[in-house]
Parts: C-alpha cells; sequence; structure tokens
C-alpha cells in the first residue's frame, strides 16, 4: 500500500520527528502481527453487560446542565446503584482540544463548577492545553462513571474565567496545592524531580507560615460553554441509551442516537 494520500499524521517531541502513520501505511504487518501482544492478557475477551438502567426521552430534563446535575449527584451518592467505590473521583473528566491544523490532544482534569450553562476546571493557562484553547477555543469533555455505566460527552467552546472567581476558589485549596500552582510551569520540559521539589522548598520560605500567597498570573479557570451533550446509559445487547441535547438559536432539541 500506498502512503502518499494518506493523512499526514507526524509526531514530534522536541528535534525528534517520526511519522508512524505513515509507516502503518506502508507496512502494517510491522504494527500487527500474528502474536498480538494484547490477547496475552485476554483483552479481547473484556466486556462488561450492562444491566443498572436505562434512559429515555420522557426521563430526562429538558435543561441538560439540570439533566448532567441529577447525573452528578446520582454519580457521587454514597448510595448510588452498585455503590460508589472510595478511589472513584466522579468529577474526573477527559479534557480533549486541538492546534487548528487538527492535532488533537486528551488528558484528565476535575470539574470543579457546574454552572448554569457552563463546565469550570482550573489549570495552568501557560500549559499545553492553554495555548490550544486559546488558537482554538472548540473542546471536548468526556466523563465515565462506570459503577453506573454512564458516560456523559460534552462539546463546547472554553474561554478563561474571570480572575476574582479563579482567585476564590485558588484561596479555598490546600497551601501546598497553592505553591504548587506557582512552583510548576505545567507542560514545560525540568531537568528533574528535584528542581521541582528545590522549587516548592524556596516557595514554602518565601511564603512562611499563614502568609498570603497570590494567585498565579498563568493560573485560573475555564469555562466550557456547552452546544451539545450526550447522555449515555448502557444497556444490554449493546443496545445502549443515547440522548443528546442541540444547542441551536439558544434553545435544546433532544434526540436520540443509535447505539
Ligand atoms: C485525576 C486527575 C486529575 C487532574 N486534574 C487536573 C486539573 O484539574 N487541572 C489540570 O490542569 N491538570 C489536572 N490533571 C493533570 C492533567 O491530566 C495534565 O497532566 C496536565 O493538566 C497537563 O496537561 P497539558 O500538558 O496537556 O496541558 C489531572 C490529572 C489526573 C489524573
Amino acid at each position: 500500500m500506498e502512503a502518499s494520500g494518506a493523512p499526514k499524521f507526524l509526531f514530534s517531541a522536541g528535534n525528534f520527528s517520526f511519522s508512524p502513520f505513515d509507516r502503518f501505511v506502508r507496512e502494517p504487518d510491522h504494527f500487527i502481527d500474528e502474536r498480538n501482544l494484547m490477547s496475552l492478557s485476554r483483552i479481547d475477551q473484556m466486556r462488561q453487560n450492562y444491566t443498572l438502567g436505562g434512559l429515555s426521552e420522557q426521563d430526562v430534563d429538558s435543561d441538560p446542565m439540570v439533566q448532567f446535575g441529577n447525573w452528578f449527584a446520582e454519580a457521587t451518592e454514597p448510595g448510588s446503584a452498585s455503590g460508589i467505590p472510595p478511589w472513584l473521583e466522579p468529577n474526573a473528566m477527559t479534557l480533549s482540544t486541538s492546534d487548528p491544523d487538527g492535532t488533537v490532544s486528551s488528558r484528565i482534569v476535575l470539574l470543579k463548577g457546574v454552572e448554569r450553562n457552563a463546565f469550570v476546571f482550573y489549570s495552568n493557562y501557560a500549559s499545553h492545553k492553554a495555548s490550544q484553547i486559546s488558537a482554538n477555543a472548540h473542546v471536548a469533555l468526556c466523563f465515565y462513571w462506570p459503577h453506573l455505566q454512564r458516560q456523559v460527552l460534552v462539546q463546547g467552546g472554553a474561554a478563561k474565567i474571570d480572575r476574582e472567581r479563579s482567585l476564590e476558589y485558588f484561596r479555598s485549596r490546600p497551601r501546598d496545592s497553592q505553591l504548587g500552582a506557582h512552583a510548576s510551569t505545567q507542560s514545560s520540559v525540568i531537568a528533574s524531580r528535584e528542581v521541582l521539589e528545590q522549587r516548592m522548598d524556596e516557595l514554602r520560605r518565601r511564603y512562611p507560615g499563614e502568609t498570603e500567597i497570590p494567585l498565579p498570573e498563568n493560573w485560573g479557570g475555564y469555562a466550557v460553554v456547552p452546544s451539545w451533550i450526550e447522555f449515555w446509559q448502557g444497556r444490554t445487547s449493546r443496545l445502549h441509551d443515547r440522548i443528546v441535547y442541540r444547542n441551536e438559536n439558544d434553545a435544546w432539541t433532544i434526540e436520540r442516537l443509535s447505539p
């Protein structure tokens, strides 16, 4: 198979770059061979039967943020369906961002607020995600609540929240987390773990005891304003329920998608 015409899929790290996708197109056997290493852990046989519930157009609230609030409350309730495991963070969500050229990246961040029409998280304004958001405000969120066999997907636009609100949240964080926000130039290369710990020590000396720690210039919240939200409930036989809200001219339409 010829690589020409294949989508450009260039992975680069520093001055070292290669194009695994081009090679995959040219030499698929280099990537997929009969040893199928994943079958060692029987990954191909891992599957769950989803039986905990269903979701219908009649069940959901007409406002997706209210619907999200209802599901989030259930996801965080100790008594919810199969019980919330102590290690689960229901407010953890995958945030996907992309460059204008289409390069996509994803990572987990923590949801820290649900507003009337926005999801709020906090991060470093000089991080990789931040530079992607400043170039392209389109983002996606994905919540997965395995104990409820539910997923919530969001598409929307991300924008920085005002500094006053970031400050209010910053002050509510544990002292060491506040110092950590100063210590870390998130997403940049550092020489070693020790460099980070030295910075923390310096910051502890600079802000001893109860000295007020200022909000770093490069740190604060983002609001993701949704234009599209999907509520997914796992069902048997892979016939899952998918109820989607689409915003058109400030009004939400509700539709069911095929699983
Ligand atoms: C459970 C969990 C929670 C996290 N919460 C946040 C968060 O709220 N904000 C944040 O900036 N990074 C958070 N991170 C770290 C991010 O996943 C990521 O490593 C970091 O934001 C740098 O991403 P970037 O280089 O793509 O900008 C969290 C990671 C995990 C696993």
